[in-house]
């Protein structure tokens, strides 16, 4: 699907051939009618080929229940055309109008402690609505029939960052869409009790109708009421993204599907693995949250996008070119960084690269945040490094439809875990299941060793190492598959809190972690965890926080790697890892951090033979990620520091040209390199 659709894009010269995408939102609503024709006569300048059009249209679409206004619509459609851009189409349906909110208020979303949210800002709807959604059905059959054949229609963009505002409504239309979900997973009530532990506080429900979201209560909600809550909503979501689909297919069945993402930071809410399958490409939405690990993070996101389109390419749709407006201080981009963030995300299989958003607004809440065409206009230092992008992303037409290289070491990220392990009412509430992955990824590129992100526990043979952080949640197939991994000659290294509890959050018991107890030839009598400031010292391996764990080797083929010497258990052993055959199955019983996984990781790496692919005076300093088809293997090679890095022994820059005289190619700061290879 993404191979047809960027084979409909052409150049600004009007070339056409195989190509990256390169755009943006674009909101000509907000502007008079005489900057249209200057946004094209400037899209063209910067090589922009895609945009994606109407996401927050809807009150101007239709400014009344039965008054259309397609007037606007349809000319800009015909300006794109005319300049060669293709459309993106939005459904529109992102931000109900006001007209819809005063008659039907009704759609409107409800929090945990009953307070209704209301219109003022956008994304104020219920997806569980039926009123809301036979509305917006309407709104996506319009366009849907109005553009079918429009010639500038090359996708449909559905609503915007579903969940980014209303993932968790607690209304009535909530509480009854959650009943008849759990009715399917559960199909009688005994299970229902069972699954959720009801026993225990008097929580026994005789009644289906008696069940209810987990509202504002006076303790901990019940758990496994709480993890369902979250699968509901997310599926909820999931259920509208399907049927807003649905009218899309019946009426443009050639027409690819899309939305956007928001696979960045902390953004747990969607269980996006498990939308992947109901859109014909993915896309997403990055932005950069300023911090210590704020590359790593990005590199880290567009990776685990990467696994969540099954290693095939994917469309950045939203990044900023310089400021946000959301952060407490919005500090804008370095020179290079706009075109270095863009390039890592293409690293790691973006064969679109788009921004938030076009023009930059006069008014509204996003006036502050930077856009392709900033306020100063076009003579300005964010335009011309726009076009500058243009123009390097038209230099690496050929990587397009190019999939990602398989690394020898997968990390392990599952939504699951992640609500599961969070939850209130825990040995910790400081523990933090992105930030750990983070780590581990962090580690492997301060090592220079490539990584995937991946999602699905199937397909882990091609893997040599993995690594699954906090897999807190692991249901009796899981357990199965690991141990099966690592009995076929995998090595497998988990942390702290992993294997504990099934899928209804009910404790493995016998001593933790019980479902992989067997595996890793240890048990776990009890939790240590550390208070705020509190550490241990362990033997040769750095200094842990958060956790800590009172083991017992159960086994003689485990081998301790590092012991406590401070704290509640020392003496005891930190680090373990059991030899399986020729596999091995590891257990890191703290946290190390960034830093300290850095120091053990040489260990874990070794025994699985996985060395980083390198030069030694590159490791840490630059980031190597790999796509490849049937003839060339893109090698990309990304400059993570503010100095020059020299990188003798390669050669083949697609964007600078041969290397220098003594054949050392030298990455400027924040720079980019793409060798093309032979595919192997
Ligand atoms: C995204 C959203 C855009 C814009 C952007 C600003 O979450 O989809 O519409 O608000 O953030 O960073």
């Amino acid at each position: 699907m993404i191979s047809t659709l960027l084979s409909q894009l052409h150049g600004p010269d009007g070339d056409p051939g195989p190509r990256l995408a390169y755009g943006a939102d674009y909101n000509p609503e907000q502007w008079p009618r005489e900057v249209w024709e200057e946004d094209v006569r400037l899209m063209r300048e910067a090589g922009v080929n895609l945009v994606s059009v109407g996401i927050f249209s809807w009150a101007r679409i239709q400014p009344a229940q039965d008054e259309w206004d397609f007037g606007w619509l349809d000319e800009i459609m015909g300006l794109l055309h005319a300049g060669g851009i293709g459309v993106d189409l939005a459904t529109a349906t992102a931000s109900p109008p006001p007209w819809l909110t005063t008659v039907h208020p009704e759609i409107l979303p409800v929090t945990a402690s009953g307070e209704t949210v209301w219109p003022g800002a956008r994304q104020h709807w219920r997806p569980t609505s039926p009123v809301f959604r036979a509305h917006a059905l309407r709104l996506v059959r319009a366009m849907a029939e109005r553009y079918a054949d429009h010639p500038a229609l090359v996708a449909w963009h559905v609503s915007n960052e579903l969940g980014c505002h209303n993932i968790y409504d607690y209304s009535d239309d909530a509480a009854r869409a959650f009943r008849g979900w759990l009715r399917v997973r559960y199909t009688t009530l005994d299970a229902l009790n069972h699954a959720w532990g009801t026993a225990f506080w008097s929580q026994r429900y005789s009644d289906w109708a008696q069940i209810l979201p987990p509202r504002l209560a006076a303790s901990h909600p019940n758990p496994t009421q709480q993890l369902d809550f979250k699968r509901f909503s997310s599926d909820a979501l999931k259920e509208y993204l399907r049927t807003e689909r649905e009218v899309l297919r019946e009426i443009t069945p050639g027409v690819p599907v899309t939305t956007n993402f928001m696979v960045m930071g902390g953004t747990k809410g969607m269980n996006y693995p498990d939308w992947a399958g109901e859109i014909d490409f993915v896309s997403n939405d990055h932005y950069v949250r300023p911090g210590p690990q704020d590359r790593d993070e990005l590199s880290f996101s567009a990776n685990l996008t990467s696994g969540i389109s099954g290693g095939r390419p994917w469309f950045l749709m939203e990044h900023s070119t310089s400021a946000v407006n959301w952060q407490p201080v919005n500090v804008p981009k370095q020179p290079g960084e706009l075109a270095r963030d863009a390039l890592l995300h293409v690293a790691h299989g973006a064969d679109a690269v788009c921004f938030f958003q076009w023009r930059q607004s006069a008014a509204g809440a996003e006036k502050y945040h930077s856009a392709m065409v900033p306020h100063a206009g076009s003579d300005s230092e964010v335009f011309r490094a726009v076009t500058n992008l243009g123009q390097t992303l038209r230099a690496l037409s050929q990587v397009a439809g190019a999939e990602r290289e398989p690394a020898r070491v997968g990390i392990v990220f599952d939504w699951d875990s992640w609500w599961a392990s969070e939850q209130d009412s825990h040995p910790t509430s400081r523990l933090d299941y992105h930030q750990e992955a983070l780590d581990w990824y962090s580690a492997l590129l301060a090592l220079g060793v490539r990584a995937d992100v991946i999602t699905a526990t199937t397909g882990l043979d091609r893997y040599d190492l993995l690594i699954a952080p906090v897999l807190h949640v692991i249901p009796a197939p899981l357990a199965k598959e690991l141990t099966r991994y690592v009995e076929s000659g995998g090595h497998l290294v988990t942390t702290y809190f992993s294997g504990v509890v099934d899928e209804n959050d009910h404790i493995w018991l016998g001593g933790h972690p019980g479902a992989l107890r067997e595996l890793l030839g240890i048990r776990i009598e009890e939790f240590g965890p550390l208070r705020d400031g509190d550490a241990v010292e362990l033997d040769g391996a750095g200094t842990g926080t958060l956790w800590t764990d009172r083991i017992t080797v159960t086994d003689p083929a485990v081998e301790v790697l590092a012991q406590y010497r401070t704290g509640m258990y020392a003496g005891r052993p930190a680090v373990t890892r059991r030899a399986v055959g020729q596999g091995s199955a590891a257990y890191v019983s703290t946290r190390l951090g960034a830093g300290g996984l850095a120091g053990l990781l040489p260990e874990l790496l070794a025994t699985a033979g996985v060395e980083s692919e390198l030069p030694v005076s590159a490791r840490g300093r630059v980031e190597q990620a790999v796509r490849r088809d049937a003839d060339s293997r893109y090698l990309f090679l990304v400059n993570r520091t503010d100095e020059p890095v020299p990188l003798p022994g390669l050669t083949g820059d697609i964007l600078t040209g041969p290397a220098d005289a003594e054949g050392v190619l030298v990455l400027a700061p924040r720079e980019v390199a793409v060798l093309r290879q032979p595919a192997p």
